[in-house]
């Protein structure tokens, strides 16, 4: 049988596999900071010659921010379903650079505890995950001359930084990339022996916010106590965002949040999550969330308010005072439901211009909003893919939610009207966007041998 021969080919053939991702990964293309943009190209370009090689028709398409790349295999016929799968060849910054025990973008393959992990920025998030389905059709087409079905590769260099290019990028090419379904791997397993297909992920609003008061930073003794501190009123602000039962208290903010059905709630428990060790891995002990929700239930379906950063005043070596001009901070917000980015912004701005004693003044800037998304599972496409993930893993992909946000998972839905399946294989300890990100070696193969699988399954 056909798909016995490339399951072979993937095993005989894992350390060229090995070497394409090294490649890749040496390219710091870092989508956030302008410094890395001619790396940027260079990987989008990597990835199209890379594309054109296994066998697809690709090309690098520019746009006013990263490229995309897009590469189309139509060889399986008219009849034959066609699906669009979508990966990012961007990555994260890397700071704090000093907390990483090897060069980031000198990849290689290390020993922990008897495990083979792959080291590196974009190992796992997304540059590891996306080559498991490139891979996978480099050897159908490798060892049978095609593949089962017809297939649209796209590769974004934007998604670590709001996807500026997206909306417009799919809306003139929208004949082009609409597909029967969406394929998307960028998601975790359920954990080291089990396959998973996320069923959501949360939307996002982000937003920088200024506090300005005097004209200029300030002596804290000749004006101490007397002239307004910019980062005492921006605290009370960000502290004011939740209650003391975890519960955001922005007017209107849980409008469109749903409860979560006794349904799923069930179907979560069942999943047997050990929140022992979740937390442990991180050096926590316990949930600091909503209360009355499951550590599963405030990852998953509960909308979040997070500082993600926050700046003012002196901050260097020694002691300096001073009663700084202004204040700032970085907030994002998870979505769920049919909770609407653009309300959730008016309504976070009018909580903080609310908030401001006479002198201040507050700065807004937008990074972006996307509403969450769910998928159905009740369709042939989820049936055969967890099908094939369970031939692989030797036991049922584990239907999950995901806490993150890939924003273009809802453009193809409201743009393209098409559903996604969200198969990846990372797991909660690679580190994506931290210092030491890692991709275990088994991932990177077994999901190769996962996406060969479902090509076949998906044709049938
Ligand atoms: N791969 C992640 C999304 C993800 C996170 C999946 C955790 C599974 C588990 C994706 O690349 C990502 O980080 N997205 C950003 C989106 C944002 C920058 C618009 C996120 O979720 O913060
Ligand atoms: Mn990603």
């Amino acid at each position: 049988m056909s798909l016995d021969r490339v399951l072979a080919h993937i095993d005989n053939e894992c350390d060229s596999a090995l070497e394409r991702l090294f490649q890749i990964v040496r390219i710091p293309s870092i989508s956030a900071d302008p410094a890395y943009r001619d790396d940027c190209r260079r990987a989008a370009e990597w990835c199209s010659s890379n594309l054109n090689e296994a066998g697809f028709t690709a090309g690098v398409r520019p746009t006013i921010g990263h490229p995309m790349v897009v590469g189309n295999y139509d060889g399986a016929g008219a009849n034959a379903p066609h699906v669009l799968f979508y990966g990012h060849y961007d990555v994260q910054p890397i700071d704090p650079l000093e907390l990483w025990t090897r060069d980031p973008f000198d990849p290689a393959v290390v020993d922990v505890d008897g495990e083979k992990q792959i080291t590196g920025r974009g190992v796992s998030d997304d540059k590891g995950q996306l080559l498991t389905f490139v891979e996978a059709a480099r050897a159908w087409i490798a060892e049978t001359g095609g593949l089962p079905i017809n297939v649209t590769v796209f590769l974004e260099g934007e998604e670590e930084s709001a996807s500026p290019s997206m909306i417009p990028f799919l809306t003139e090419n929208a004949d082009e990339l609409k597909a029967d379904v969406a394929l998307v791997c960028d998601t975790n397993m359920w954990d080291r022996a089990t396959p998973a297909i996320s069923t959501m992920l949360r939307g996002l609003v982000y937003e920088d916010v200024v506090v300005h008061a005097a004209s200029h930073d300030l002596h804290s003794g000749y004006y101490g106590s007397a002239a307004c501190n910019p980062i005492h009123v921006l605290a009370a602000i960000l502290a004011d965002l939740h209650d003391e039962t975890g519960r955001i208290t922005i007017p209107g903010f849980y409008d469109g949040v749903p409860e979560v059905s006794a349904e799923q709630k069930a179907q979560w428990a069942e999943l047997g999550f050990d929140e022992k060790a979740f937390f442990g891995g991180i050096g926590l002990s316990e949930p600091a969330g909503e209360a009355g929700y499951s550590t599963l239930e405030q990852i998953w379906s509960r909308p979040t308010a997070e500082v993600n950063g926050i700046i003012g005043g002196y901050t260097g070596e020694g002691a300096k005072t001073v009663i700084p001009a202004l204040a700032s901070a970085k907030i994002s917000f998870r979505l769920v439901g049919d909770q609407d980015p653009e309300t959730i912004r008016e309504n976070f701005r009018a909580f903080v211009t609310e908030r401001l004693p006479a002198d201040c003044r507050a700065e807004f800037r937008s990074h972006g909003g996307d509403r969450a998304v769910s998928q159905p599972v009740d369709n042939p496409w989820v049936q055969k893919t967890r099908a094939a993930l369970s031939s692989e893993w030797g036991r049922d992909a584990a239907l999950i939610g995901m806490g993150g946000s890939i924003p273009v998972v809802t453009q193809f839905k409201t743009l393209l009207g098409m559903d996604t399946v969200l198969v990846g294989f990372a797991l909660e300890d690679d580190r994506i966007h931290s210092p030491n990100e890692k991709y275990n070696l088994a991932s990177f193969q077994r999901g190769t041998r996962s996406w060969a699988r479902i090509l076949a399954a998906l044709a049938a």
